[in-house]
This record gives structure tokens, C-alpha cells and sequence, in this order.
């Protein structure tokens, strides 16, 4: 197929336009120098100094992201403090706080990350701020980026318009504090978003309205002091975990997953055990979303590559300074384009890509991960909590080539936490939409 498209460019563009296939707005910035907000300064924006991938030239002037195309976005926020300092960041949409991070460890770096869906209409401008009133001290170096920032286009919302989304896609988070008990899920209070009335208030369940490809991203935060401890739940069945404790503070912790279901499934957060989270009107820290990638209608008929990949460690592994972390779980991998030999996903269509990656250490280990594409640094987590388990993740949009590879790879010896039921180290990859044949041919 790929050699007929190729050989055939100029017919094949022909074919494209008929077809219309969507092709989203997509953006990864990030910071690759340090950001010190002093205690008592107002709000402050981030500046994200590197373009990591601007697809469609999304308008990213400054930092903001300002919407030129009503639609379903979903974003990604991820960062890093200094030692012993203090982070506090939120997405804002407009001037309505929608996502908070907070990451604090005594003795040591310490990481967050956050994750929603909006609908914005064109004009809305969404943007990474700092905490008004409070200090934030972000680490970044020109080779090790760790805040960074990614957006993107899931459908438009458009009236009329021809891709208006028919997809689901929901995001709820917590803005009270809550106490779980252990087995039962997090009942998030405040709905931003669900297209399809399929997440349910009272149970905190997400039913899966059609038959499909769906990822989710959860982030919690813990009370000081505490555990965060949640499951993912398929059904009754146990996907992955998020876990973290810190020392005097409050503990933060995110996982990312990609799952294949069937209408009337049913996926919720859960409890491991009692546990206690933190959230208010102005500090939401604690969020579930999930969105339908693709339908299985649409997987069916042939019409557009589906690509799609989510593997987890369900082992402790020791992975050597630079050597490739190799998870052995595999949640999905349509194309079997993930190798669990190498650890290496091999982009098998060209396109734009986006990627999460998420881990935990053991208790006191150290976790320095990066995201590479080809010989290319992309970009890190790190994190280390001196007699606990520290957690950490990242993510970016990339434009690839067919048989570029993608990996995660260690930095330092690194010490992995992972056992058959309780994965809390992932990494997941799906194609937003094949490359447009132009840039191909020019490229080569
Ligand atoms: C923050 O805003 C307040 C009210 O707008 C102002 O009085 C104060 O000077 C500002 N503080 C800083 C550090 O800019
Ligand atoms: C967990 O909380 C429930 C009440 O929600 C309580 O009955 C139970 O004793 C608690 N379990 C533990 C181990 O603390
Ligand atoms: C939510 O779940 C409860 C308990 O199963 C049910 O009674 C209620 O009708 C559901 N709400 C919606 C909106 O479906
Ligand atoms: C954690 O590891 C460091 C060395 O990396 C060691 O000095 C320290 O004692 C350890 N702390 C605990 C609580 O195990």
C-alpha cells in the first residue's frame, strides 16, 4: 500500500482532499531553562522556550495556546522543581482554572503532571500559569526537558463542519476533598467535560458508549503525609496503578493508558485502599479523562491506518545507564509495532504521533527516563523521594517518518517498580493522523 501511495503522489493528494481526512492541531513546547517565581508574585506565565512539534501552526505565542478552530482538545502538563522547592502550576482556559500540579519533595527534585479534555471555541486561549501568590522553582537544561506542555485536536465541534466529532470524549476532576475507600472508585464531582452523558457522578464510572479505541490519562494528589494509591479498572478487571508518598507534603502521582472496548464496558479510578485525596474549587489536582481515539466502524473499514500501542512493566527492572527500558505488559498493539525485544516502537505509517510515558521507582530509587526519537532527545522525567517511591511522566506530540523509532531510555542506573498486579510504569503511542504525502516525498 505504502509503495502505490508514494509511487502515486500527486493522484494519491487528490484522494486525500476527496477524502478529507482530519487532520488535528497538535503542539508539544517545552522548557529547557530553569523558572524561578519568587514567593508573593502574581500570576506568571510559563514561557516554554522550546518548540518541541507545532503541527498545523497552532497559534503558541508566548507560551498560550489560542484556539483558531472550534473542537475537542485534550492537553498534557507535566514538570519538575528544584530540590527541596516547591511547584504550582495551572492550566487556565481563559481566565477558568481548569488543572493544578503541585510537586514538593524534602531532599530532592520533585514531579508533577496533569491531563484534561476541553471543547474550545475559537479566540479561547489556554495557558500553563503559575500559582499567583506562590514560589515555583522549575528545573530544565537545554538537554533535559521536563516541563513541557502538549495540546491536541480530537474533532471539531463545528456545526455542520464535516469531522464534527462523534467521538466520545470526557473529563471530570475533583474540586473537594475526598475520602475513598479502599476498592471503590473516586467519584469525581465536577464534569468539564463528556460528550456523550457517559460518565456517571454518583458511581464514577465511565461507560463506554461505542465500541473503539480510547485512552485515558489520571492524575492524583494525596492529603499530606498520605498515600496515593489508585487502579485503573476495566470492568472488574485490573489495567495499571499510580502510586506516590512524599515526606511533609503531599504526594502526586499519573498513568496514561490506551485500551480497546466494547460498548456498555466500564472503566473507573479506584481506591487501593483507604486513602484520602486533596482538591478544592482553586486547587484541582485529581482528574480522569478518556476519549475515543476511533470506532470500531471506522477500524473496520480500512479507510485510514490505525495505529496504536500501551505496554506496561510487570516486573522490577534494573535498567542500565542508556540501555532501552523494555516493558513486557502489552495492554494493545494493533500493528505490532511495538517490539518487546528492544523496547523499540517502529513507526510503521508516516504521521503525527503522540506519546505518554509514565514510571515509579523502588523505595528510594532514582528515576531519570528519556522519551528519544531516533538518535534524537525529545524529552525526561526524573524524580527521586528520599525513602519512598517517586513517580514521574511525560509526553509529546511528534511528526514521524515510517521506521523511525521511538523509545524510552535510562539515564543513571534505574530502578524500576513493577509486578504483574500493580503497573505503574507505561508507555503509549497512537498515530493522531497519517502525514499528508507532501511533506513525505519532500523529506526523502
Ligand atoms: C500583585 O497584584 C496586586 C493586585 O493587583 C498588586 O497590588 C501587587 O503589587 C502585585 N504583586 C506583584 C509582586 O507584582
Ligand atoms: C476503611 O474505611 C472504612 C470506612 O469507609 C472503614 O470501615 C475501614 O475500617 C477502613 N479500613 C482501614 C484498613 O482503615
Ligand atoms: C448513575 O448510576 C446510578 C446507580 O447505578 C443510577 O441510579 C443512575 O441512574 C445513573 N445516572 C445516570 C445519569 O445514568
Ligand atoms: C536513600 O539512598 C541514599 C543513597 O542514595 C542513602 O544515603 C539514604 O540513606 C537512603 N535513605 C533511606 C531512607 O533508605
Amino acid at each position: 500500500m505504502m509503495d502505490v501511495k508514494l509511487i502515486f503522489t500527486g493522484f494519491l493528494i487528490f484522494i486525500i482532499k476527496v477524502q478529507g481526512q482530519f487532520d488535528p492541531i497538535a503542539f508539544t513546547l517545552g522548557q529547557d531553562s530553569n523558572v524561578d517565581i519568587q514567593n508573593g508574585a502574581n500570576d506568571t506565565k510559563i514561557p516554554f522556550t522550546v518548540v518541541i512539534t507545532n503541527h498545523r501552526q497552532a497559534n503558541l505565542n508566548s507560551g498560550v495556546f489560542t484556539c483558531t478552530e472550534e473542537g475537542m482538545y485534550k492537553f498534557q502538563v507535566y514538570s519538575l522543581t528544584w530540590s527541596n522547592t516547591n511547584l504550582f502550576l495551572e492550566l487556565y482556559v481563559n481566565s477558568k482554572l481548569v488543572a493544578s500540579l503541585q510537586g514538593h519533595t524534602p531532599g530532592d527534585y520533585a514531579a508533577a503532571g496533569n491531563a484534561v479534555i476541553l471543547p474550545l471555541k475559537s479566540g479561547d486561549a489556554v495557558k500553563v500559569m503559575s500559582r499567583s501568590q506562590y514560589a515555583s522553582n522549575i528545573f530544565g537544561t537545554p538537554d533535559q526537558i521536563y516541563t513541557t506542555f502538549t495540546g491536541v485536536q480530537l474533532g471539531s465541534l463545528e456545526l455542520g463542519a464535516e469531522f464534527s466529532t462523534t467521538l466520545s470524549a470526557f473529563s471530570v476532576s475533583l474540586t473537594q476533598q475526598q475520602d475513598v475507600p479502599g476498592g471503590k472508585p473516586v467519584l469525581y464531582n465536577n464534569v468539564l467535560v463528556d460528550v456523550n452523558g457517559a460518565y456517571n457522578v454518583t458511581t464514577g464510572v465511565y461507560t463506554v458508549p461505542s465500541s473503539g479505541l480510547y485512552i485515558f490519562h489520571f492524575f492524583s494528589l494525596a492529603l499530606r503525609n498520605k498515600d496515593v494509591w489508585q487502579e485503573l479498572y476495566h470492568n472488574n478487571q485490573y489495567v495499571c496503578s499510580i502510586y506516590e508518598r512524599t515526606d511533609q507534603d503531599s504526594a502526586g502521582a499519573g498513568n496514561t493508558v490506551l485500551l480497546h472496548l466494547k460498548r456498555k464496558d466500564q472503566i473507573s479510578i479506584r481506591a487501593h485502599q483507604n486513602h484520602s485525596l486533596y482538591g478544592a474549587t482553586n486547587q484541582i489536582y485529581s482528574t480522569f479523562t478518556g476519549a475515543q481515539l476511533v470506532t470500531d466502524a471506522d477500524m473496520r473499514s480500512g479507510q485510514e491506518p490505525v495505529i496504536a500501542f500501551s505496554v506496561g512493566l510487570s516486573h522490577h527492572a534494573t535498567v542500565a545507564d542508556h540501555y532501552k527500558v523494555i516493558f513486557d505488559r502489552v495492554f494493545i498493539d494493533l500493528q505490532h509495532a511495538y517490539d518487546q525485544k528492544t523496547g523499540e516502537f517502529i513507526v510503521p505509517v508516516s504521521g503525527l504521533y503522540e506519546f505518554s510515558y509514565h514510571a515509579l521507582g523502588k523505595r528510594n530509587g532514582t528515576i531519570w527516563l528519556e522519551l528519544f526519537h531516533n538518535y534524537r532527545y525529545v524529552n525526561s522525567l526524573y524524580s527521586h523521594t528520599p525513602g519512598h517511591f517517586a513517580t514521574g511522566g511525560n509526553a509529546a506530540v511528534l511528526e514521524l517518518d515510517a521506521g523511525d523509532v521511538i523509545y524510552v531510555n535510562a539515564r543513571g542506573n534505574v530502578d524500576l517498580f513493577g509486578v504483574f498486579n500493580r503497573i505503574y510504569c507505561t508507555f503509549t503511542g497512537y498515530l493522531l493522523n497519517a502525514v499528508d504525502n507532501i511533506e513525505i516525498i519532500g523529506k526523502k
